[in-house]
Order: C-alpha cells, then sequence, then structure tokens
C-alpha cells in the first residue's frame, strides 16, 4: 500500500505546503489562484447532481471531504457561490491587513448571508489541522478533522462523526491520500453507517494518476469504480517546465493523448465515480449527468 505519488509530489510537482496549513485562507487562495486552480468549481457542479443520485439510493444526505483544506468544497456546495468569488474575496485589499480573528468574524458573516436554505452536511479531514480548524470556526464543516490517515489510524471522535457520509469527496487531494487513507476511511464510515455500506466516492485526480491500485480497493467494499469519458477537467497551469516535462512524459508512457490539454499547459483531472454495483449497474457515469446540463461548461 505504498503511495506511488508521494515521491512526485516531492520531486516533480510545485510544494504548496507553505499555504496548506497556515491559521486562514488567504494565502492558499492568493497562491493556488497564482495558477487557475479549478478542481473545487468542478466540485461545486458536479457534486449536487451525486448527492442526488446517493438520495434517489436511500444513501445519507452528508459529505465527507478528504483533503478538505481551508473548507473550500464546503463553502461552495453549501452557499450561493463560486470558486472565482471566493477567489475575488481573498484578494479584497480591505481583508489583507485583518487579523485572523477578525477575518473569521467577516466570514461567520459573509458565508451566513449566502448559504442555501438547506445545505448538504459536510464533515472535513485534513492533515493540516491549522486550516480544518478555521473552516470549523468559520461554521463551513459540521465536523472537522486535522488528521493524517495515512500515517494513523482515524481518531474516535473522526470513527463517531462519519455515520451521515453519503458521498466521500476528494479534489486536489488523490495523490496526497492513497489506499492507505481511503482503507481506513471507508471502513470508518461502513462502520458508521445504520445500512454498514460504504459511501458513494467521487474523485477528480490528475491524469497521470493510475486509478488502478484504488478501484481495486473500493471493490473491496462493494464499489464500482467508473471514469467519465465524455470530458476531462482542466485543474491548473504547470507552475514550470519541470512539472510540465515530467507530466508530458507520464502520460506518454500511460499512451495518454494531452494535445488539446496538458499540452496547453495544464493539468487536466478525470472524474472518477465509485458506488454500490447495484446503482452502479443502473446508471453508467457518463448518463448520470446527462440532462442536467452540469458538464456544459
Ligand atoms: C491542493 S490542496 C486541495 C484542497 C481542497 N480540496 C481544494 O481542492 O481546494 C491539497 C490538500 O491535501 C492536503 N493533504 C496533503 N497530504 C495529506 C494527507 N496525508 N492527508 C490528508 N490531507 C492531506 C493538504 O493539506 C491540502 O489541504
Amino acid at each position: 500500500m505504498s503511495n506511488p505519488y508521494a515521491q512526485h509530489n516531492e520531486q516533480n510537482k510545485a510544494n504548496f505546503d507553505h499555504v496548506y496549513d497556515r491559521p486562514d485562507p488567504r494565502g492558499y487562495f492568493e497562491t493556488l489562484g497564482s495558477l487557475d486552480y479549478l478542481a473545487p468549481e468542478h466540485g461545486r457542479r458536479l457534486f449536487p447532481t451525486l448527492l442526488q443520485g446517493v438520495s434517489a439510493g436511500g444513501g445519507p444526505s452528508g459529505v465527507l471531504d478528504l483533503c478538505c483544506s481551508y473548507g473550500v468544497n464546503a463553502a461552495l456546495l453549501r452557499h450561493d457561490l463560486t470558486l472565482d468569488d471566493l477567489y475575488a474575496r481573498y484578494a479584497l485589499p480591505e481583508l489583507a491587513d485583518l487579523s485572523t480573528e477578525d477575518l473569521l468574524d467577516a466570514d461567520r458573516t459573509f458565508y451566513a448571508e449566502c448559504r442555501h436554505p438547506s445545505p448538504p452536511e459536510v464533515v472535513g479531514a485534513d492533515s493540516a489541522a491549522n486550516a480544518v480548524r478555521y473552516a470549523l470556526r468559520a461554521g463551513l464543516l459540521e465536523a472537522g478533522f486535522g488528521e493524517d490517515l495515512e500515517k494513523t489510524e482515524p481518531s474516535e471522535a473522526f470513527r463517531g462523526s462519519v455515520g451521515n457520509t453519503g458521498l466521500l469527496t476528494v479534489t486536489g487531494g488523490v495523490g496526497y491520500v492513497w489506499e492507505r487513507t481511503f482503507d481506513r476511511v471507508l471502513k470508518a464510515v461502513a462502520r458508521a453507517r445504520p445500512d454498514g455500506r460504504a459511501p458513494w466516492v467521487a474523485t477528480l485526480p490528475a491524469r497521470l494518476v493510475g486509478y488502478g491500485p484504488l478501484s481495486d480497493l473500493f471493490s473491496r467494499y462493494g464499489l464500482v469504480t467508473e471514469r467519465l469519458s465524455s470530458r476531462t477537467f482542466p485543474q491548473r497551469r504547470f507552475a514550470d517546465a519541470t512539472e510540465r516535462e515530467h507530466v508530458l512524459r507520464q502520460l506518454a508512457d500511460m499512451d495518454v493523448d494531452p494535445s488539446g490539454k496538458e499540452e496547453e499547459g495544464w493539468y487536466h483531472a478525470d472524474l472518477y465515480l465509485s458506488r454500490p454495483a447495484g446503482e452502479a449497474s443502473k446508471v453508467p457515469v457518463d448518463e448520470l449527468f446527462g440532462t442536467t446540463g452540469a458538464l456544459d461548461y
């Protein structure tokens, strides 16, 4: 269960560790925004359809967002906001000099004013404990855990908080988290849910990620994994030539055509969806979004 992407992250990918665990999200949005990072925007557009699918199958309504950072996916799923709105907000000159405490006060008001009438409950986990704390204090998460599940078993509090998980989401995190984390999380969710089942799992990994080990793991929890074939999702611009060359080399090894995508200077991600076999066989992932227009952007 060793993680083949740990080395890629350390050697070939731009390093964003310095903004992952600050007391508040301003540096995160500034740094990721400078590379046009888009993964949470794709989640905003895709995940509501998946939550409807979970609910149609009788699953619970909550989301467990792994690698939740400062609660970005929760902010977008629970509020009438786009990722561009968040980039604009955290770049406002009048917020630049606020203390973290004052920013938290302002954010609580800001989010309360645009919350959806019945927002999904989102539980978050990330190894960056400060980021999770911010998301919790801003009112974005129902519960949040600064835990590194690649290294340790989930805490009792985590295990006690994931029983309402119908959908497990990861944007921008697959590769940081791998089989060990997913195994621990799926086990915890299945044990906590009254029906004893694993949740749907929706992730948007970069196309150089070989998903086979995760699909195999998910199948041990009764989940069938599909990749959306109708489109890919621009994730962010390459930070430099090292990233670009490494990604193009990896894709060539995998026989993946980068034209019009990575060749244009962007990481592209695939949507992978894993669902209980009975549900996956009813509607393939490519049809799931068919009439919703959720893919048309
Ligand atoms: C690119 S950010 C994505 C954050 C958020 N999901 C988004 O799309 O904006 C990657 C996140 O993975 C987290 N991360 C890295 N290693 C991790 C691990 N072992 N366990 C949990 N989270 C991890 C980082 O702290 C960071 O918040």
